[in-house]
């Protein structure tokens, strides 16, 4: 069996840090619990002192995890400490993670302190946080750019101050993967204490090797890998844990290691990070892209249907994609046919999730005729992760290519019901403006997207808007046949999580 290999998430603390990325606290609420049904072994789920949300998404994840191990960062700082302490006091299984720059690089220009100052720092914060918590992980920021002798040194006094884990990142994904295995191994011998604790890789992919990293850096010797959903992480990403988890499971044997991740529930969550993240799968992604188990050329078609091992090395059901496309839901379907779908395709939902999914699932088989598993997995993903101030009553847009375009729209605020209408360069411009109007909120627009989710006339259309708030970006989403009600609502939706944060 081998030995076993940890696995840290860190997809709601470095993979938020993705450009563009803001997740609210209801969404990384969703996202940890599917974490939790994943089986990783540790979530990382923010930084408490970076943000007032940050800490409430911590505290929260924190007081509803029932078996996971929940990760603060902090930096070598009294007060980064004492935050995340308070954040995560309720936690069943709580650790802190330190972090502090060993680079000489990053000492000298970031920091603008000496070797001997970081190792003073690091020494003392850690008997502080003992004082509050059981579990330290301490990484070393920039250590696969640091003098390796330094690092022995200061991984042998975090440890005798009480460290529990040392994490050895790659933090600009600068390494080459046999040097990393080397560097880990040079460290794993010559750091006095270190049988004691968990030694743990976390790789960046700005070179496109953070799998490769942090799969050799396990054959060196660490015990726990961190990584991200879907790659998702600062500038290229992190290591992707669909992908890492994957080689382990399949090269087992040769690698001599496993993890406790239940695989089956890989797809549903990259789907829903995906989703809600607003990050789209590249299709040729490993492991969870859409042609990752498709067979174009004839010759491999031949090979899949005399026999699957000849073109597939892992199955499309080990990661949670069923073969649903001979069911198809319709006007007819009942509940039972639904929820035995849903749990065909390894979405967990509690009974009023099911209720009032069940419910826009009826409303959609009333005007499209063919329900597929990529219309249901929209559904579900659009469960709406904030409060709705404004809600759309109606709207009607006036368009064509030899008029003025315009739009007027109702919305409802509470039971108050506000309307302007407005004209615009296009049909979305026009109905923007005009919900801008409504609102009478100046917004800047900073991204819209439509692509369509399934295949067909009838497909169902999916909107992502994000807009500009005082500090950070917010994301609307909305699915619908008819992609100017989607448009409208993705308005609607990120204006909403907008107010609700910012009030
Ligand atoms: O990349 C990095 O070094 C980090 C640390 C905080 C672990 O994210
Ligand atoms: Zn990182």
């Amino acid at each position: 069996m081998g030995k076993h290999i940890k696995i840290f998430d860190t997809t709601l603390r470095d993979g938020e840090q993705t450009p563009g990325v803001n997740l609210n606290i209801k969404e990384k609420v969703l996202i940890a619990k599917q974490l939790e049904l994943l089986n990783v072994d540790v979530i990382e789920a923010g930084f408490p002192v970076s943000s007032d949300n940050d800490f409430k998404a911590v505290k929260e994840i924190a007081e509803t995890l029932e078996n996971t191990t929940v990760v603060a960062l902090a930096r070598t700082v009294k007060g980064d400490i004492d935050s995340a302490y308070a954040a995560l006091k309720n936690a069943k299984k709580p650790r802190l993670h330190i972090f502090i720059a060993t680079s000489e690089v990053h000492m000298k220009y970031k920091l603008n302190m000496t070797k001997e100052e970081v190792l003073e720092r690091t020494i003392s914060m850690t008997r502080y946080a003992k004082t509050l918590f059981d579990e330290i992980e301490f990484s070393a920021e920039d250590a696969s750019r640091s003098d390796p002798d330094f690092l022995c040194d200061i991984f042998e006094k975090v440890i005798e101050a009480g460290a529990t884990v040392i994490n050895i990142p790659d933090t600009v994904g600068y390494s080459i993967p046999t040097d990393y295995r080397d560097f880990i191994k040079y460290i794993v011998d010559n750091t006095k204490g270190i049988e004691k604790v968990d030694v743990s890789v976390h790789c960046h992919n700005d070179l496109g090797m953070a799998v490769a990293n942090s799969l050799l850096g396990v054959m060196g010797g660490a015990t726990q890998v961190e990584c991200a959903i879907n790659g998702l992480g600062e500038r290229a990403g992190n290591a992707a844990l669909e992908e890492i988890v994957m080689a382990i499971e399949t090269r087992k044997s040769f690698l001599d290691v496993y993890t406790n991740i239940n695989t089956e529930q890989i797809y549903r969550t990259s789907n829903l990070v995906s989703s809600l993240s607003s990050v789209y799968i590249q299709p040729n992604k490993a492991i969870v892209g859409a042609n990752a188990f498709l067979h174009e050329s004839g010759i491999h078609q031949d090979g899949i249907l005399k026999e699957k091992s000849t073109y597939e090395i892992i199955t499309p059901e080990s990661v949670g994609i069923k073969n649903t496309s001979h069911i198809v839901l319709g006007k007819s379907s009942g509940r039972h046919a639904f929820d035995s779908y849903l749990k065909d395709m390894n979405i967990e939902l509690t009974k009023e999730e099911l209720n009032s999914t069940f419910e826009k699932f009826k409303e959609l088989t009333d005007r499209k005729k063919d329900i597929t598993s990529k219309d249901i997995e929209a559904i579900v993903n659009a469960k709406k992760c904030f409060n709705e101030t404004f809600k759309l009553k109606s709207f009607q847009i006036n368009s064509g290519n030899n008029i003025i375009c315009t739009a007027a729209v109702q919305i409802l605020k509470g039971d108050e019901i506000l309307t302007e209408v407005a004209s615009g360069e296009g049909s979305i411009d026009a109905a923007f403006r005009a919900i801008e109007r409504t609102l009478k909120m100046d917004i800047k627009l900073k991204d819209y997207s439509i692509r369509s989710v399934t295949d067909g006339k009838d497909a169902l259309g999916e909107v992502t808007v994000k807009i500009q708030g005082n500090n950070d970006i917010f994301v609307g989403r909305d699915i619908s046949e008819d992609v100017m009600e989607a448009s409208i609502n993705a308005y609607i939706n990120a204006i909403n999580k907008m107010v609700e944060e910012e009030q």
